[in-house]
């Protein structure tokens, strides 16, 4: 069974003074083991449809299912605390803590023992191709593409397949953003992970296995 799958979907925004029409009818599966990219021009409806995939919102119209089930019926906190792990292209660590904290914290959110969490943070880390000297520095002393593995690291923290990034190799020099889109292929091959990535950059698109194209609210597979 797919991990997501998307049904018809369409997605107004409505406000008093205008209507848009962001998404307007996008039917697409996706698997675990595979890397997805979603390309496409500024305002064409991508972050539209994968902050649908990620339960911040339900369509207007049609179904985002997860494992068969209907995003209208289930938590969406709960999903999303739970199924959905999310990077971003400004990283989103948490400042104040240290690399090694920002990847316990989903651990501990989900009680796992303080012990327990900094062994598996540790090797999470170590999992992401980063040397065990960051452990202790905070974002602010980290590269950006040391900064986006932590949170790769973090998403790994929690006990979901499925990895939503939108655009995050935005921030990195072409270098870093071809070694952190490779390092997120192989967590798909290797570590049986579904991950779809936003992604301006179609110098990349060469390490992704399956491309879609979003225009105009109507997502073409490549
Ligand atoms: N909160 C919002 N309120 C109204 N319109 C929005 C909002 N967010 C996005 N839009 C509009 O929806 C369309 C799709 O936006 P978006 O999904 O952000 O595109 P992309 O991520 O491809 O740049 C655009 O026309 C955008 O202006
Ligand atoms: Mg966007």
């Amino acid at each position: 069974m797919s991990i997501l799958t998307l049904q018809s979907v369409r997605y107004t925004y409505k406000s008093k003074y205008q209507t848009v029409e962001a998404l307007k009818d996008v039917s697409c599966s996706f698997e675990q083991g595979f890397l997805y990219a979603i390309v496409g021009k500024s305002g064409s409806g991508k972050s539209t449809m994968l902050s649908l995939m990620a339960g911040l919102d339900v369509p207007s119209e049609g179904d985002v299912f997860f494992r068969g089930t209907s995003t209208r019926t289930i938590n969406l906190d709960t999903y999303r605390r739970n199924h959905v792990a999310m990077i971003y292209q400004n990283f989103r660590l948490f400042p104040l803590l240290t690399a090694l904290e920002n990847v316990m914290y989903p651990m501990e959110l989900h009680g796992i023992r303080p012990k327990d969490a900094k062994s598996k943070a540790e090797e999470h880390i170590r999992s992401v191709g980063l040397p065990d000297t960051v452990f202790n520095r905070f974002p602010s002393m980290l590269s950006g593409g040391e900064q986006q593995r932590v949170a790769i690291a973090r998403a790994l923290a929690m006990d979901t397949n499925l990895i939503l990034a939108d655009e995050p190799t935005g921030n990195l020099d072409s270098t870093a953003s071809r070694n952190i889109m490779t390092l997120l292929a192989r967590l798909a091959h290797e570590r049986n992970y579904c991950v779809v990535v936003i992604t301006h950059d179609t110098s990349l698109l060469d390490i992704v296995d399956v491309t879609y194209q979003m225009r105009d609210g109507i997502l073409y597979k490549e």
